[in-house]
């Protein structure tokens, strides 16, 4: 939520905890799996799901919460390689 802030971006409103995601993610998926999110405002799922192994898809109407949701990926490089953002707007 600081980088939005410090990107003159705002904060998505609703962000749910990441700990939800986990949950559903490790009850529902796979190592490898796909996880689609389809309103995922700042990308709780996208993230968490990168971060238990599973490939993700997430749509969001609002561009500017698209790019809110990159800012997770800046602070872990690492975690965000081989990927593809589309942005069709
Ligand atoms: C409750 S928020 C999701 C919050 C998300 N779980 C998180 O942790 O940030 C729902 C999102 O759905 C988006 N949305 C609403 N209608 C949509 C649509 N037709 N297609 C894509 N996204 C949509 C809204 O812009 C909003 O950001």
């Amino acid at each position: 939520m600081m980088k939005s802030k410090e990107n003159g971006l705002k904060p998505h409103p609703a962000r749910f905890p990441r700990r939800f995601a986990e949950f559903f993610i490790k009850f529902l998926t796979n190592e490898g799996d796909t996880v689609f999110d389809p309103f995922a405002g700042s990308n709780t799922t996208g993230y968490v799901a990168e971060h238990l192994q599973r490939k993700w898809i997430a749509c969001e109407l609002n561009e500017e919460y698209i790019k809110n949701s990159l800012l997770r990926f800046e602070e872990e490089p690492n975690l965000f390689t081989n990927k593809e953002v589309i942005l069709n707007v």
